[in-house]
């Protein structure tokens, strides 16, 4: 609230609000990124039934977090920092930015749609299967899984690039970017 009342001010760093949304959501997704392996390792239906479960729930709670997340940054328009950097600097980081919300969209949705077509039952919470496309056809679920998995692909890229910016700002420059996002930090108004 405070933060709203500070709307027109300076801010140096992130609101609670905007680094709860980031570390959650980084927590869940490298813990996503993880299914690599989960999925590869589950030999039976049961096992992958399991797998199905827990990776599609946890993928809508991303979800979810993504469109709170969306509407506080570009709906609402809550206060962000403004880094010094560099032209080139800020053109790289916003377009890093917007990639990292991108894909934050596409990666979900092209989820959902691959548990449509799924050939086994996709229990949304251990309840609503999502499976229910009628007409199993092997090659339109590889398909759109081959779009996912090329979404998740792109994503661990942009990620590793984004660690490895926000690492170079914190050790390298000094310059306050990681610290902004750090959740130890005091924020202005607090
Ligand atoms: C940020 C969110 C997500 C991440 C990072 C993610 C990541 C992954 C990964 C790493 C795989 C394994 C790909 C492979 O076989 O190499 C996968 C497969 C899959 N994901 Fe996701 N996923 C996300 C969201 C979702 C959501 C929301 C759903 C469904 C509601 C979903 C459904 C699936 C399905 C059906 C597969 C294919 C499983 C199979 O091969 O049988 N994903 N995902
Ligand atoms: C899956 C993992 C991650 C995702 C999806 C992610 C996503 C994002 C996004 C979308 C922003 C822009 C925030 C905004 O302006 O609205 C951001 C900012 C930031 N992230 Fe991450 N992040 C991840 C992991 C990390 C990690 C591990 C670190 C630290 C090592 C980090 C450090 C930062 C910093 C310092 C900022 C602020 C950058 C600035 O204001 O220019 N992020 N992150």
């Amino acid at each position: 609230m405070i933060d709203q009342i500070n709307n027109n001010q300076q801010t140096t760093t992130y609101d609670k609000g905007y680094k709860w949304l980031h570390w959650l959501m980084a927590a869940l997704v490298i813990l996503m990124f993880m299914a690599t392996f989960g999925f590869a390792q589950a030999n039976t239906d049961a096992a992958k039934i399991e797998m199905l479960t827990g990776h599609s729930s946890i993928g809508s709670v991303i979800f979810l977090l993504f469109v709170i997340r969306f509407c506080k940054r570009f709906i609402f328009k809550s206060p962000r920092p403004k880094h010094e950097l560099a032209p080139l600097t800020n053109v790289g980081a916003k377009v890093g930015h917007l990639t990292l919300y991108s894909l934050l969209f596409y990666v979900p949705v092209t989820g959902y749609l691959s548990a449509r077509a799924h050939e086994l039952p996709v229990y949304w919470f251990g309840q609503l299967n999502l499976a229910t496309l009628t007409g199993y056809q092997q090659s339109s679920f590889e398909m759109i899984r081959s779009f996912h998995q090329l979404g998740v692909q792109t994503l661990m890229v942009v990620v590793v690039l984004h660690i490895a910016a926000a690492v170079f700002h914190g050790l390298v420059k000094r310059d306050g970017v990681f610290s902004s996002m750090w959740p130890d930090r005091k924020t202005k108004s607090e």
